[in-house]
């Protein structure tokens, strides 16, 4: 598909790696997606073999371990992989966008060398760290500090809502280096986890996407090699908003992947129950829910695939794409959340059990209009952008 030329056709290239996506996601993720959700344990071993077929740094260039391909690439790998489980999606999706990407578009040699490969293959897991329990949708509004002391900073604070936070073996974290400038004194640092003065904290018993550990992490008087700083100083919060511009693209598609599996498993489920002496999709009541679900299904993919667009013109160019990975994302995660709640309408008693994934599609869906952008954020972002009013 090249959604500049507008040519709706896949590529070979992008035809192989949804299938790859889609046959691993059908045959090794569906199937233990229930128990994963149901005991909140990270699931480590399908997230390694997820590695070993590059899709956890996709459009990382194969010298850095990733899979050199491009943002569609990634778009249909993950739309594969949320249609089995959403959890395995956010964890693919902080990795790839949220901490591969920023780390390359910023990072030095020496960062992208010792903190992207092992990411990119799969091996480590990477995490990404701006929210704090005071600082959600206001992100300069951090009281983290980084202090310099020689050749190292000292890092100081809490951070939350840290998804991977429990596994990560590296995170992108941003924090105040000069508190009187702002969110101009914000600073990006890449950090190991491992490393003495970062506790994992608290973490989260969530509604969805329960797999997908999530934490508080906190830093307590940790030394971070000023070489660890990602940019210059000041730079943190540019950086934290760009990298969220691929990120949302990403939780686009996890919102996708949702929407699909639960229309899929409506369309089915209304072609088998009787009722009243019909197939239930025989009536208005289902059938329209059904209409109405596939198209915004389909309104989203176009969305996310202009957003897929821009980002690779942003890669030639520069030229931000703000406005397309933010429409992409609010339609698409209203589009999750109206399909599942369609979904669980549709299957009725069996919608509201746990015998069957449409209950958990519910639970996961919801995330996807709060994180990296609430839908309110998201439509801050495009009013802004189009009216040019604050
Ligand atoms: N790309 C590049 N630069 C950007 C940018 C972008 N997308 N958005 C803003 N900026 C720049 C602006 O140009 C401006 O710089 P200049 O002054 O040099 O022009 C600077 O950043 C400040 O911008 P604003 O004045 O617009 O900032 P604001 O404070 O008014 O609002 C906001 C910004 C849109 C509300 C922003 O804070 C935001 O997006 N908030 C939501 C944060 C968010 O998505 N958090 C999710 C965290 S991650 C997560 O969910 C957890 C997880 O692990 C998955």
């Amino acid at each position: 598909m090249s959604a500049s030329g507008m040519n709706f056709t896949l590529s070979d290239e992008h035809k192989m790696i949804q299938k790859a996506a889609r046959d691993f996601a059908q045959k090794e993720i569906k199937p233990i997606a229930a128990e994963f959700d149901e005991s909140g344990d990270f699931p480590a071993e399908t997230i390694k073999k997820m590695g070993e077929m590059g899709f956890m740094g996709i459009e990382v260039p194969e010298g850095y371990g990733g899979a050199g391909m491009d943002t569609l690439a990634y778009a249909l790998a993950l739309e594969e992989i949320c249609k089995a489980d959403a959890s395995h999606g956010t964890i693919m999706s902080v990795n790839n966008s949220l901490y591969c990407y920023g780390m390359l578009l910023f990072g030095t040699d020496y960062q992208k060398e010792n903190f992207i490969t092992p990411v990119a293959s799969g091996e480590k897991i990477g995490a990404y760290s701006l929210t704090e329990p005071m600082s959600g949708s206001d992100a300069s509004e951090m009281r983290s500090r980084a202090v310099l002391d020689g050749d190292d900073y000292i890092l100081n604070g809490r951070k939350s809502w840290v998804s991977g936070g429990p596994v990560a073996d590296y995170v992108v974290v941003f924090m105040m280096t000069d508190q009187d400038k702002g969110y101009k004194g914000i600073s990006a640092f890449v950090v190991d986890a491992a490393l003495p003065g970062l506790i994992r904290d608290k973490k989260e018993p969530k509604m969805g996407i329960r797999a997908s550990a999530t934490s508080e992490l906190v830093f307590e008087d940790y030394r971070c090699p000023v070489k660890n700083r990602i940019g210059e100083e000041g730079e943190g919060f540019k950086i934290a908003m760009t990298v969220l511009d691929a990120g949302r693209i990403g939780i686009a598609c996890q919102a996708l992947g949702i929407a699909g599996a639960a229309y899929e498993a409506s369309v089915e489920y209304a072609k088998e129950r009787d009722a009243f002496g019909k197939k239930i999709g025989q009536f208005q009541g289902i059938s329209f829910k059904l209409a109405d679900m596939k198209t915004r299904i389909e309104a989203a993919r176009l969305l996310i695939y202009q957003a897929a667009a821009s980002k690779e013109n942003h890669k030639e160019t520069g030229e931000r794409y703000t406005l397309e990975a933010a429409m992409a994302k609010l339609f698409a995660s209203e589009t999750a959340t109206f399909c599942a709640n369609a979904a669980v309408q549709i299957h009725g008693g069996m919608g509201y059990s746990k015998e069957l994934p449409i209950e958990r599609y519910y639970r996961d869906a919801k995330i996807t209009e709060i994180y990296e952008g609430t839908s309110e954020i998201l439509r801050l972002v495009i009013s802004r952008l189009e009216t040019g009013l604050r």
